[in-house]
This record gives C-alpha cells, sequence and structure tokens, in this order.
C-alpha cells in the first residue's frame, strides 16, 4: 500500500541562493550553472540534476529522473546573492581561483561580472590567514546581523525571487564548542547583544538567515546551525537546516571504502590519511585552529561506520590520521593518499593504497546546487529543523541530539531517496525483494 503524497508547493517563480563566501567552490558552482544554462556544460555530480530513482517494483520499469518526479527549481529560475571579505566579483574571483578554465568563464563572464559580494560579517580571531577589507562594520554583533536581515530582505525585493536558501561556502572557522551562549535562543540573543566572543560570523549570518525564513546549510565544519540555539530558531520559524562539511574527495571515499570492508568483516590495523592542496581553503587550514575543526570532522566518519563497540576484534585498535599540507603550486587540484592496514581469515595483514588526484570544488559545486534544490523543496513540503536526510553531503551530518549520525555513503542514499519516495506517496524500497519468489 502506498502512502498519501505530502502537499508540495510547486517550484514556480525564482529561487534565489544566498552564499556567504565567493571564493572557490561559489564561483565554481555558479560558473557552472550558468554554463549548463547554455549548454556549455554538463552537470555531472548532481543527483537532482542526472540522478534517477527506482518507484515500484523492479518489474515496473518505473525510474524517472529524480528532477521529474519531485518538482524542484530549474537551473534558470536560479538567481545568486553573495558575501566576501575580498570585493572580487564572481568572475575575478573565479580567475584567482583557478579552477573552470579562462575561455570557458569568458563564456559567462557578464553573468559572472553581475555578482558583486555585499561586504562580508567578518573576524580575524576565527580565520586567522585572510586579510581581506571588504567588511560590514558595526556598533555590535546584533548590529551585524540586522544588516545581514537587511541584505536579505532588499535581494528579496529587488530580485525577482520569491523564495531563498543560504549554502555556507565560507572559509572553515576556528574549532569552538557549543557552550552557554548556544544552549537556548534566548541565551544566543542575550550573546549578540553583549558580543559573547563564541559567536562566529557563520552563527550571525546563519541566525540572521533562519530569522528571514529562509533554510541553511553548512558547507563547512563549522558549528554553525549545529546548537540548541539555532536548532530551536529553525523549529520557531519552521525553517529547514542542514550541515556539516560538503563530503568530497578524501572523505566520500572513506565512506565509500569503509562500509564495503566492514560488509565483508575485514579488519583495520589503521588508515593513514595526507592531502596536498594548495588553494584559499588549503591557506585557511594551515592554521592550527581552522585545521582543528576540519580534523574533528574527518576523524569522526571511521568510528561512526566501523563500531568498535560491536566488532572489538576488528576495529578496537585501529590508528586513524589525517593530515592536510597547504602547498601552493597544486592549487584546487588536491592530491590525497590513502593508506590502509586491513586485517584478513586468520589475522593476515594486507594494504590498500589510494591515490585519488581530485578537484575540490569541481566535487563540491554539485552538492551545492543539490543542498539548494533540495532545501527548497523540504520548505515547500513543511518539513523544518533538521533534514537527516541530506547526510548523504556531509562529513558531519547534523542529527537530532543523542543520535549518532549515519556516514555509509550507500545508507545515507537509501534515505534520502526513500525521503523523496514518502514525499510523493510512494511505496519505500527495502531490498526485501520476497514478492518475486512467492
Ligand atoms: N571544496 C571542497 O571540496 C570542500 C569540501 C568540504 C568543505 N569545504 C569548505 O567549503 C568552504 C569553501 O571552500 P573554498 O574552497 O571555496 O574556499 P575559498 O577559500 O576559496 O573560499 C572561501 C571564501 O570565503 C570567504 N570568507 C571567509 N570568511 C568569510 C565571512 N565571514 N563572510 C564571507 N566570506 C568569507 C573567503 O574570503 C573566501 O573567498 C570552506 O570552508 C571549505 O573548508 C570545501
Amino acid at each position: 500500500m502506498s502512502e498519501p503524497a505530502v502537499d508540495i508547493a510547486p517550484a514556480d517563480g525564482r529561487l534565489g541562493i544566498l552564499l556567504p563566501g565567493l571564493g572557490a567552490v561559489s564561483t565554481t558552482f555558479i560558473a557552472g550553472v550558468h554554463l549548463i544554462r547554455k549548454g556549455l556544460g554538463t552537470p555531472i555530480g548532481s543527483l537532482t540534476q542526472m540522478g534517477t530513482i527506482r518507484l515500484g517494483r523492479r518489474t515496473d520499469d518505473r525510474v524517472p529522473f529524480v528532477r521529474d518526479f519531485v518538482p524542484l527549481a530549474g537551473l534558470g529560475q536560479i538567481d545568486f546573492l553573495t558575501w566576501d571579505i575580498f570585493p572580487d566579483d564572481a568572475y575575478q574571483s573565479a580567475r584567482r581561483a583557478g579552477v573552470v578554465a579562462p575561455e570557458l568563464l569568458e563564456q559567462v563572464r557578464p553573468e559572472l561580472e553581475s555578482i558583486v559580494p555585499r561586504p562580508a560579517v567578518f573576524d580575524d580571531r576565527f580565520v586567522k590567514n585572510l586579510q581581506g577589507t571588504h567588511r560590514k562594520s558595526g556598533a555590535g554583533k546584533r548590529d551585524l546581523a540586522d544588516q545581514v536581515i537587511r541584505d536579505i530582505e532588499s535581494f528579496r525585493a529587488e530580485s525577482a525571487a520569491n523564495r531563498l536558501v543560504m549554502i555556507w561556502c565560507g572559509s572553515t572557522e576556528s574549532y569552538l564548542e557549543a557552550g552557554a551562549v548556544h544552549a537556548s535562543l534566548a541565551a544566543f540573543e542575550r550573546g549578540l547583544d553583549n558580543d559573547d566572543p563564541n559567536i562566529s560570523p557563520s552563527m550571525i549570518y546563519a541566525y540572521a538567515s533562519l530569522q528571514c525564513g529562509v533554510p541553511f546549510a553548512n558547507g563547512a565544519p563549522n558549528l554553525t546551525v549545529d546548537t540548541p540555539a539555532m536548532i530551536e530558531l529553525a523549529d520557531d520559524r519552521r525553517v529547514p537546516i542542514c550541515g556539516k562539511d560538503f563530503k568530497t574527495g578524501q572523505t566520500l571515499m572513506k565512506t565509500i571504502i569503509a562500509p564495503g570492508l566492514k560488509a565483508r568483516l575485514l579488519g583495520l590495523d589503521g588508515w593513514f590519511s595526507t592531502n596536498i592542496l594548495g588553494n584559499r581553503d588549503g591557506e585557511v587550514l594551515d592554521d592550527p585552529e581552522s585545521f582543528r575543526t576540519k580534523e574533528e570532522s574527518k576523524l569522526s566518519v571511521l568510528d561512526v561506520i566501523l563500531r568498535k563497540d560491536l566488532y572489538p576484534e576488528l576495529y578496537e585498535d585501529y590508528t586513524h590520521k589525517v593530515s592536510i599540507h597547504y602547498y601552493p603550486p597544486r592549487g584546487d587540484n588536491k592530491e590525497g593518499w590513502d593508506n590502509i592496514d586491513v586485517v584478513g581469515w586468520l589475522g593476515y595483514p594486507m594494504q590498500i593504497k589510494l591515490n585519488f588526484l581530485c578537484r575540490d570544488s569541481i566535487l563540491a559545486a554539485p552538492l551545492v546546487l543539490d543542498l539548494a534544490l533540495f532545501l527548497d523543496l523540504a520548505q515547500r513540503a513543511s518539513m523544518k529543523g533538521i533534514q537527516e536526510w541530506l547526510s548523504f553531503y556531509f562529513k558531519s551530518p547534523q542529527t537530532a541530539p543523542g543520535l549518532y549520525p549515519e556516514h555509509d555513503l550507500f545508507i545515507q542514499l537509501m534515505k534520502l531517496k526513500n525521503t523523496l519516495r514518502h514525499l510523493r506517496g510512494e511505496d519505500l524500497i527495502t531490498h526485501l525483494g520476497r514478492e518475486y519468489y512467492d
């Protein structure tokens, strides 16, 4: 029996995508959207654009595209608003990032030049290795939040966008643990009034976004919306939120390989991961405080997937090391090396070596697109608060307090697609499959 479909408002009109941080990821995403619109590129890596979804029985042969199955904004319906501490427009910033080839950027140059970032809310304490001057000044954190709210509302009025979503694509901020000021919305608002040092710029954008009823996703590992205060605000305003930290590159590979090792009950002695990266993100992560935020996000993945509490003989004592080295000649083309020491039958050791020559922002851009379109869908389907079904996109998925996150990429994909089936009143797919043999 199918479930009743959920009421979803149509994706009519325009969708404004708000991006704090106009760096490599944002410009690769924006340039890509414009190139794809013009038929000059293909949205490879995007589930909303290229993915399909099986419905009903395997014998039914019903496998529509995701974009035809749920109502999503089309690429031609998107507008952009950005903020950055550097005043460069999206064309200049894309040239600096060096990800998309100059000849391709020329094809969408006017569109990119028209995207000029608003001055940023910035605090050097949270990002030490960047010196940008394109910043807001204000009487305090409350005033800065009000200025971001005004930016959002003026963009809403000036653009024809009738719906908005915000995706944090700014730099990784220094490590911060949730404290008293994040414990409730009232405490957070007092903190804004008192300029509490534990309120970071990303939290100010997130607060402004949620106050404006705008869904928020966090592409970096910062705490940002992963606090009781922001969860409360998202619930109050009936707005969807999700995070943290786009799952690309090495961690993507980890969450593909580790579930396979566990499925075959192969043990693990150690997993050594190292990277070289030369973009501005790499420069920011060269600061130990910013790297600590990233490290926490990268390290948790294996523990959760492997469950040493259930499999002590296999996973009790493995060593897990992760490092990132800032190496300017590589630019955005990260190279990652993994050495995986695995253990088989009778305890015999084996090794897997992985050398991933990836392009960081090429992997991240389709995630920004999918998150924007799915968060907008969630909003139109009246889904509020933490959107765990979007864990598929994150290294550190945000979950309900006390619930461990699901890191296995294949379980995450199943959860995402079953959520879409549920929204449309289709049977969930369990892969039990008894009906083919009864
Ligand atoms: N590329 C990937 O594969 C990937 C994966 C996971 C997470 N991320 C995260 O995504 C974020 C963006 O990555 P990127 O490669 O585009 O980095 P980037 O350094 O090229 O871009 C970040 C931009 O944010 C700006 N910025 C910093 N603080 C800001 C603030 N408070 N307000 C507005 N702008 C601010 C910087 O000036 C910079 O232009 C980083 O936090 C990164 O860690 C990227």
